[in-house]
């Protein structure tokens, strides 16, 4: 177990605020986990559990322990002529673990290619882009339930995965289960999933591949976000919208160009919804390139919040309520924050 004191955690959080925690502890294996969960010094603090920060922002120091997972590894548990069930440790690096599959030619993540997250994160997060979600492959999340130390195994169906959102991310869960292994099933038969904007046109003339994929997602990725280790910053800052179909048409009338997708798979209440692109509505609201204090809109996407010029916390949260503000008064459209305010 690393345990370190008065640390800094720059190289923590992407958005690259050089905040401190009281303590920084990275477990190495289930035993140190074990170990600190039934330490009373522990329980005595605050304390929070990160991945690699990059979908986070911490609002000042933090007075307690920040916990890291070192779990590492892949490791096969079963295969058949269709599937492999891969177990994998929650510190992996995501993008490596999906260059990994793509390597043995599995499919079914390759369209979260480059996406910055730890594997422990994809499971709570439910990372997505390209109209995949991690949650589509992944079949178990094992975990230690923090107050009792206890095992547990989640199966597909009580991780709850909808929209990057999952059961550990419930305000009444969050924070009460600590991710060692997650169990992903890939497909040696990939079936691609290429519809989702211009990717399927980004590969136009190659050979359909899981190389080729990953390359093409890359590349999109790559002319629409800014690298935090050039520029800080946490991918979108906002979730999209989604709203009722009486509210859409409503705006529809008035912004007969706006984007909009029907998704009659996420209808809950029988009613149907309507999601909006946050992007869209911050950028009708000009906000692309606004600066407030040290924090900036990404001039080439507005749903990315940067760190452009030694920006404070504050800066980035006043820049954000005041997109929120201006998204609410022009749409009538409350956007929620997809980053976790620490
Ligand atoms: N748009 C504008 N102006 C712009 C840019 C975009 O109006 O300057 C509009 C366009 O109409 C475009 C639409 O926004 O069609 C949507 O843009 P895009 O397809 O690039 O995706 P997104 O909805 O902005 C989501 C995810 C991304 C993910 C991409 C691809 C969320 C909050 N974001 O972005 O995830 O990579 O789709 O699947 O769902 C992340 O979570 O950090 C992230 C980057």
């Amino acid at each position: 177990m690393k345990i370190f004191e008065n640390y800094s955690l720059l190289e923590h959080n992407s958005f690259r605020l050089n905040v401190k925690t009281r303590w920084f502890v990275e477990y190495e294996s289930e035993d140190d986990l074990h170990k600190l969960l039934s330490d009373e010094y522990f329980f005595s603090q605050a304390f929070w559990h990160i991945g690699n920060g990059c979908n986070l922002l911490f609002l000042s120091d933090f007075n307690g322990v920040i916990v890291h997972s070192g779990i590492k590894g892949i490791e096969k548990i079963s295969e058949d002529a269709e599937h492999v069930l891969l177990k994998v440790g929650a510190a992996e690096i995501m993008d490596d673990f999906i260059q990994y599959c793509v390597d043995k030619g599995w499919g079914g993540i390759e369209n979260l290619s480059l996406i910055p997250s730890e594997v422990g994160a994809s499971a709570i997060q439910n990372i997505g882009a390209y109209g995949v979600e991690a949650g589509d492959c992944i079949r178990e999340v094992h975990a230690y339930e923090v107050k009792t130390g206890e095992k547990r195994i989640f199966s597909r169906a009580e991780c709850e995965f909808s929209y990057r959102h999952t059961f550990f991310k419930k305000p009444e869960e969050r924070g009460l289960y600590y991710i060692t292994h997650v169990v992903y099933e890939l497909s040696k038969q990939p079936l691609f999933k290429l519809d989702y904007g211009n990717l399927r046109k980004s590969l136009e003339g190659q050979e359909l591949n899981l190389k080729h994929v990953r390359e093409a997602v890359i590349a999109i990725r790559e002319s629409k976000l800014p690298d935090p280790n050039v520029l800080g910053n946490a991918g979108s800052f906002f979730l999209n919208a989604y709203v009722c179909k009486a509210h859409f048409e409503a705006l529809h009338q008035q912004y007969p160009g706006m984007p909009h997708f029907f998704e009659p798979e996420k209808t809950g209440d029988g009613k149907e919804i309507v999601k909006i692109p946050a992007a869209w509505l911050i950028d009708q609201c000009g906000f692309k390139g606004k600066t407030l204090g040290g924090a900036a809109v990404y001039d080439k996407n507005p749903l990315v919040l940067v760190n452009k010029n030694n920006a404070t916390a504050d800066d980035i949260v006043s820049l954000a309520k005041e997109i929120q503000a201006t998204v609410n008064a022009k749409f009538g459209i409350e956007l929620s924050p997809e980053v976790n305010y620490i």
